[in-house]
């Protein structure tokens, strides 16, 4: 069998993490992506880490005539699909950009999938389809989803759809959806790590983006929220401990002999508040971090965490690493790119 894996988006901050343990559990990653929101420099962080090349194709993953051309030459065990704009705000503002994107690059690589039904197929969803859980925190895959209010979070919950009607039309399919959480952190060689391209969305490199002097001061958005300590709470997951699920997710799919379409949360089972992240990165890294309570963002979900039970037992794949582990990469991944301006 090939161990080649296809995977879009692969220069990406999670895509990235991925590589390394496709790698590590000796398959061939292949990396898809054309740099619209990633580096260049991601590669070469790839080649310390991996002490070799990674084969890339650098093109729009919506280019379905060039996918198929290359999955018609080469054999390919399975299919990780990253590739997709990921920014709540600007959603908001530009829809047709994520539904474009998202959904014609998805309807793009499900194509090929859908002409080469033997390739398993791993789809990046989030615990956005989740919306504002009605009275409860912890959330299975049983729990009702809720149109999200964002187009971005609305590009996942179709995206859900879309690979469960195309099962539908073929029951040889092998398909999972992964419903991240929050991920944070970076490989801790400081070789790879979240780099984003403007002001951060997300709270860790707005984090350490302030600790090293880019941002005079964080804003967190709300402290009267009925939680811990008035501040929103979010199921932080190591993105190594992340892309490790997907090698998982590659594997059982690999091990079906019919077709199934699954759906699995992939979280700590654990919620920790805004706050309780900051105050774990200045302990853990003895720096401090100027930060400033703003008002509520409107839409915001007040406290989510995954149940893992459903990833424990058809996977066999939990988190082992914490917050502390967390914000600790991800302060060795800011020095690293800071060292380098
Ligand atoms: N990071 C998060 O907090 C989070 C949470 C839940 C789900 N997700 C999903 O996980 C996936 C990966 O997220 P990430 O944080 O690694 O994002 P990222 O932006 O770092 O990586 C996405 C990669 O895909 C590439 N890409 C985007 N559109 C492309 C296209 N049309 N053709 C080729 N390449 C393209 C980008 O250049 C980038 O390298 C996304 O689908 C995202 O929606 C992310």
């Amino acid at each position: 069998m090939s161990m080649k894996v296809l995977v879009t988006g692969g220069a990406g901050y999670i895509g990235s993490h991925t590589i390394v343990e496709l790698n590590k559990a000796g398959y061939e990653p292949v990396i898809l992506d054309d740099f619209r929101n990633s580096k260049p420099s991601v590669i070469d962080g790839l080649q310390k880490i991996l002490g070799k090349e990674t084969e890339l194709l650098n093109f729009d993953v919506c280019d379905t005539e060039r996918i198929a051309q290359y999955l018609s030459k080469e054999e390919v065990c399975g299919i990780i699909h990253f590739a997709a704009y990921k920014a709540v705000g600007e959603s908001v503002v530009n829809p047709l950009k994520y539904y474009q994107n998202n959904i014609e690059g998805l309807v793009s690589i499900l194509k090929a999938v859908s002409k080469e039904a033997d390739i398993p197929f791993v789809f990046s969803s989030s615990c956005t389809v989740y919306g504002e859980p009605k009275g409860q925190k912890e959330v299975s895959e049983q729990t009702a989803k809720t149109i999200p209010t964002a187009p971005y979070g609305f590009t996942k919950w179709l995206g859900e759809q879309i690979i469960e009607d195309l099962y539908h039309s073929n029951h040889e399919l092998r398909m999972m959806s992964l419903r991240y959480f929050n991920p944070i952190g970076a490989h801790e060689s400081a070789f790879i790590g979240e780099l984003p391209i403007g002001k951060p969305n997300n709270l860790l490199p707005f984090i350490t983006q302030t600790a090293a002097g880019v941002h005079e001061k964080l804003t967190i958005f709300g402290n009267t929220y009925p939680t811990v300590d008035g501040t929103c709470v979010r199921d932080y997951i190591h993105v190594v401990d992340l892309a490790a699920a997907h090698v998982k997710a590659l594997e059982f799919l690999l091990g079906q002999r019919m077709g199934c379409n699954e759906i699995v949360n992939i979280g700590t089972g654990k919620g920790s508040s805004v706050l309780e992240v900051v105050d774990a990165f200045e302990k853990v890294n003895e720096v401090t971090v100027n930060y400033e309570f703003g008002p509520k963002r409107p839409g915001d979900v007040i406290e989510i965490y995954a149940n893992v039970d459903y990833a424990k037992s058809l996977l066999g794949w939990q988190a082992k690493k914490t917050i502390n582990d967390a914000v600790r990469d991800a302060w060795r991944w800011e020095k690293s790119i800071r060292s380098k301006e």
